[in-house]
């Protein structure tokens, strides 16, 4: 089957993206929990093992959770080729995901040294497993669109951002001494900035125009903006890991001031496409992506007003780290499931059942009051993150309480497009 240029019979057996879905939003939960367990301690220091931890829970367990299952369920139909043996790829990747997250923040937690270098030895592992399989199709790419070529770059940022964190995992867990101390910098930009960013750009080409109606994005930015973002990810991390000297500090200026700017034109692009929209229908996916791209916005401006000492606040790199992760990359997620997941229920309970079209169209499979309940529990979360980012003594725990919530929908939404799949797919 194609679908607006997709080749839907490369994709892989739907258990295999829903194993990484369903299991995301229960980190989001486990964060929420670590949150009402230490309170304001959570937002002591950025590195403190609390806040590292629910980092973690977040980025690697619900952020990178969801983007690896997207990936090897997009790759294949993007790119025209199918995924070798994707039940035996998801069966590595998906266990060494989760328990090495799991173990991570556990090890963290509890301080547990040994727990935290199994961990390390996992994810490592697991997640290697994954970049050679993505890898690989991309090599062999028939349609090398900009989508995939994006997806490309994002994998490439994945590999920098896993190698970074390995060595700082290390560092931690073996005592050894890190190569620079600019790798505990590089590290999470690779992860939010590379990995998130450019892997949003590539499913934002495909999926905005197709799904939310809108022209599609222009050529010269969809040719340029992700090589751009890799390229002055490169120098802006050879300027750090360089130092001191002042020709270093002045290309690190210019590469932020160049980063944060594609990154404001790219948001304000998507945001102009979503307003000429052919469709004037209400669609929670377009807002939860709006959401994201005025936090990819207010993130760029924040991070350069960082780096001048007039314009910088306390607390602003725990906001940052809030409106990068919360703010965006969870809001790009969240709107990205709404869609996706009931899409892909539907078109494989067509494909194997011939039921769903006349009988349920995608809509039924997740109502858009589900949806709706979802992106409010959401936004009043994040708008609850971002207070207690600055005044964490009052809002951690209603911030907590509220998140917990949010992904208590996301988790109920997930699982009723799952049970109605299996009603329709088992014989009566
Ligand atoms: C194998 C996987 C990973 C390991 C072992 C790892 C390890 C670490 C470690 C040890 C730190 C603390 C740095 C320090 O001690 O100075 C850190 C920080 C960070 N990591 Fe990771 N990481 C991994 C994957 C990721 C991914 C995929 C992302 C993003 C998508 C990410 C985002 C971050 C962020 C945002 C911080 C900074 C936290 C803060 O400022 O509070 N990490 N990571």
């Amino acid at each position: 089957m194609q679908h607006a240029g997709l080749n839907l019979q490369q994709a892989p057996p739907i258990s295999v993206p829903f194993r990484f879905f369903l299991t995301a939003p229960v980190f989001a939960l486990l964060a929420a929990a670590v949150a009402l367990w230490y309170g304001e301690d959570l937002f002591v220091s950025r590195w403190s093992p609390v806040t590292l931890a629910a980092v973690h829970l977040l980025t690697l367990g619900f952020m990178t959770m969801v983007m690896v299952g997207a990936m090897i369920q997009l790759l294949p139909v993007l790119a025209g080729t199918p995924v070798p043996k994707p039940r035996v790829v998801a069966s590595i990747v998906h266990p060494a995901l989760l328990i090495g997250t799991l173990m991570f923040a556990g090890g963290l937690l509890l301080e547990q040294l040994l727990l935290l270098k199994i961990a390390i030895v996992i994810l490592g592992l697991g997640l290697a497993v994954f970049l050679v399989v993505a890898f690989s199709i991309l090599s062999r790419a028939r349609n090398p669109t900009a989508s995939v070529f994006a997806m490309g770059l994002a994998t490439g940022a994945l590999s920098i951002t896993l190698l970074l964190g390995l060595t700082l995992g290390a560092s931690r867990a073996w005592g050894l001494a890190l190569p620079s101390l600019s790798v505990r910098d590089l590290h999470p930009a690779w992860g939010l900035i590379g990995w998130t960013g450019l892997l949003v750009a590539g499913v934002a080409y495909q999926i905005v125009p197709m799904f939310q109606m809108t022209p599609n994005y222009p050529q010269w930015l969809t040719r340029g903006f992700t090589s751009m973002i890799f390229v002055a990810m490169a120098l802006w991390s050879i300027a750090k890991w360089e130092g001191e000297e002042k020709v270093w500090q002045w290309l690190s200026l210019i590469c932020i001031g160049l980063l944060a700017g594609a990154y404001i034109l790219f948001a304000g692009i998507t945001l102009n496409l979503q307003r000429q929209r052919r469709r004037r229908l209400p669609d929670v996916t377009l807002e939860f992506w709006r959401i994201g791209m005025i936090c990819v916005a207010l993130a760029a401006l924040l991070w350069v007003a960082q780096q001048f000492p007039a314009m910088n606040f306390p607390r602003s790199d725990v906001l940052l780290g809030v409106l990068m992760i919360i703010g965006a990359g969870m809001s790009f997620i969240n709107g990205m499931l709404c869609k996706i997941v009931p899409f892909l229920a539907w078109f494989h309970l067509q494909a194997r059942t011939g039921v769903g079209g006349a009988m349920l169209n995608v809509k039924a499979m997740l109502p858009e009051k589900a949806q709706r309940m979802q992106l409010r529990l959401h936004l009043a979360a994040l708008a609850l993150c971002v207070a207690a980012a600055l005044l964490p003594s009052i809002f951690v725990y209603p911030a907590a309480l509220f998140f917990g919530a949010a992904y208590v929908s996301v988790l109920w939404n997930m699982i009723s497009v799952v049970r109605l799949y299996r009603s329709f797919s088992l014989p009566a």
